[in-house]
């Protein structure tokens, strides 16, 4: 399929080639490829008062993800990694530092975003062509371009066949993929992704990381995507930012070295792979790391 987006802009992806500390992806916050970050956190910090205590969820985080970049976070729970997101998408307001979309400062719920949970969140009463279109609905979207737009995605996600069929009717793998169609509907520049899969049996899991590597590559969308699966953060991503506990910082940024298009078992068997997959466990402690 085409889409309008420029194919060189996953050049732009990555640190730039002179950043070369070996293994990781030069410090947290260090410019990525020239021109406006995709997303741009400066010195970011996070603090909720509530009557009982005051919780530092996130400090001095700063990080620069470059347009049609693919960026997994993961870390322990509560860690922050749940706010970083709804930071980015303007849900909420950072106590300190800079949060930039493109280069523009976020200063309330942005519509150039798409989000997906860890629960597909459909309406019960609408079919998956009109969960899909929603988006459209909420935003103004002209009818025909959101049709054309649904019907593309639909194919792309291989839920062909299945438009007309109810939230019921449809797997787990097939919900999220319609919450999936329903975040891209609108081309958002940014795709935010908080434990999409963490419902899923392994295997449909599995069939879903290979799928969204393709979608990525294919809309050159930039992602972030919060895991608490190693294996799916290196499988998928350029690079893995690594959270400590509350409060939450960047432990460290670990570029994955892999080539964009990545066939899932030959992936998981390669060096690069096993190597910074290690090292995350070794970062995360047996503890509080999975698979
Ligand atoms: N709205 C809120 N009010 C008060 N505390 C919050 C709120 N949202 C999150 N927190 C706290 O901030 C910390 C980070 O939360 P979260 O970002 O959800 O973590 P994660 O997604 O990494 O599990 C946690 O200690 C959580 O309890
Ligand atoms: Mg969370």
């Amino acid at each position: 399929m085409t889409m309008a987006r420029d194919i060189t802009l996953r050049k732009a992806a990555g640190p730039p080639p002179d950043d070369s500390a070996p293994g990781t992806a030069g410090t947290p916050g260090a410019a990525a490829g020239g021109g406006a970050a995709a997303v741009g956190l400066e010195d970011v910090a996070v603090r909720f008062r509530t009557k009982k205590r005051d919780v530092t969820a996130l400090h001095e985080v700063s990080l620069d993800v470059a347009p049609g970049e693919f960026v997994a976070i993961v870390g322990p729970s509560g860690c922050g990694k749940s706010t970083l997101l709804k930071l980015v998408a303007g849900l909420l307001r950072a106590s300190a530092g800079a949060v930039r979309l493109h280069g523009d400062r976020v200063g309330g719920p942005r519509h150039d975003i798409g989000y997906v949970f860890q629960r597909a969140a459909l309406l019960e009463w609408r079919t998956a062509r009109r969960n899909i279109l929603l988006q459209a609905e909420m935003r103004r979207m002209p009818g025909e371009r959101a049709r054309a737009r649904a019907d593309e995605l639909i194919a792309m996600t291989g839920l062909s066949g299945f438009e007309d069929a109810y939230p019921h009717e449809l797997s787990g793998g097939m919900q999220q993929r319609v919450a999936l169609c329903r975040a891209l509907l609108h081309e958002p520049p940014v795709l935010l992704m908080d434990e999409p899969f963490g419902a899923l049996d392994a295997l449909t899991r599995e069939q879903m990381n290979m799928e969204l590597n393709r979608i990525w590559r294919e809309t050159r969308t930039t992602v972030l995507l919060v895991t608490h699966s190693i294996s799916e953060a290196v499988y998928l991503a350029d690079r893995v930012v690594v959270m400590s506990p509350r409060p939450g910082t960047i432990t460290e940024i670990i570029d994955v070295g892999l080539p964009p298009e990545r066939d899932y078992t030959e992936t998981l068997g390669r060096p690069e792979f096993r190597e910074a997959a290690g090292h995350i466990r070794g970062l995360l402690g047996a503890a509080s790391a999975q698979d």
